[in-house]
């Protein structure tokens, strides 16, 4: 049998974030395969730009009756697709290969004797926390990252609060996730930023700790899809400026840093001692700085709503961004 199988991700649902190849996989295809989360969006999103694009689309996130086609459905489509030698781009949302289900569709097209492709994703797991402002490493705070699916067992997951942990499909099991990584050495103090929706219309941050994040989710009723984001790094997001209490770390930096952490912070970067457990480390005056600013001893944990602000000021919540909206444009009327 021939035939071709593309495998493209679609990244979170911004066409800004898909790639210049998954674009011009999608230009060269007959048929595109398209999942509900992030994939109808960017295509949505090339048509308002008037993108023109061939292909016949088939969405296989959802049947007339609401119900997902099953995966099994969808690997047997697109060996027929393909095998009856249209060229097929299946576009899911985020990454392919990031509990996206991708390698199973790429065997059992392989098995079949299809070529397949594959045009890797932004995935969720990064751009989402990043619309938060959230950095996954950042030097002195965090220096690895762990994603996993909250239907794993998340009790043994490495490190403390210095070490990143970025929850996809979260959403139904945070309070048993936040007590499970509570109870290890992050402990209820741990900052959490749950963001749904990221890039969509729905997208809001909510930051809280381990020992609170699941009240607030409920009464906020945070909805899928979002992406819960564990560690130290949650300070730099600025939504959580003054939200969270300061932690140990940011005390002791504050005290070093002071009277005059704005003008420590342009400083070059000098070796501060830190007393905490989780930063047992020499830290710049820079991020020593950086946490003096942002964490403030409220008291008191609570939510707050993104409105975009200030991370996104300035910035579309959907659409494509002015660059890849122009290079587009030159694309579409030379093409
Ligand atoms: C089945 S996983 C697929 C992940 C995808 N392959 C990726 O790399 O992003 C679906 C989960 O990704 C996360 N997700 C994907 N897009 C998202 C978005 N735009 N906003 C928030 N969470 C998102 C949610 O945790 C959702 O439950």
């Amino acid at each position: 049998m021939t035939g071709l199988v593309t495998l493209v991700g679609a990244g979170p649902g911004d066409a800004g974030l898909l790639t210049l190849r998954g674009l011009r996989s999608l230009e060269q295809a007959d048929v595109i395969v398209a999942d509900r989360l992030g994939a109808r969006a960017v295509l949505e999103q090339l048509a308002a730009e008037g993108f023109v694009l061939d292909a016949e689309v088939i969405d296989v996130g959802k049947l007339p009756g609401h119900h997902r086609v099953p995966q099994d459905a969808i690997n047997e489509l697109l060996v027929e697709l393909a095998g009856a030698g249209r060229r097929v781009v299946r576009l899911k949302g985020g990454d392919p290969f990031v509990f996206g289900r991708g390698r199973e569709e790429q065997l059992f097209c392989e098995a079949a004797g299809i070529r397949v492709e594959v045009v890797p994703g932004v995935t969720s797991a990064v751009s989402v926390p990043a619309v938060a402002g959230i950095p996954l490493t950042h030097r002195g705070v965090s220096t690895s990252f762990t994603v996993v699916s909250a239907h794993d067992q998340i009790d043994g997951l490495p490190g403390g609060a210095d070490h990143t942990v970025v929850l996809l499909m979260g959403v139904g099991t945070l309070a048993h996730s936040a007590h499970a990584l509570a109870t290890g050495p992050r402990g209820a103090d741990c900052p959490v930023a749950i963001v749904e929706d990221g890039y969509g219309p729905g997208e809001r941050v909510t930051i809280g700790t381990l020992g609170t994040i699941a009240q607030l989710a409920a009464a906020r009723q945070v909805r899928s899809p979002a992406v819960v984001v564990v560690g130290e790094v949650v300070r730099l997001s600025p939504h959580a400026e003054g939200i969270l209490p300061a932690s140990a770390i940011a005390e002791a930096v504050a005290l070093v840093t002071e009277p005059d952490a704005a003008s420590a912070a342009l400083e070059p970067a000098a070796p501060v001692a830190a007393t905490s457990v989780a930063h047992a480390r020499p830290r710049s005056r820079l991020a020593a700085a950086l946490d003096a600013g942002l964490a403030v001893d409220t008291g008191l944990v609570s939510a707050i709503d993104s409105t975009l602000a200030p991370v996104g000021e300035g910035t579309p919540a959907r659409g494509i961004r002015p660059s890849l909206s122009a290079l587009l444009s030159r694309k579409a009327t030379t093409s």
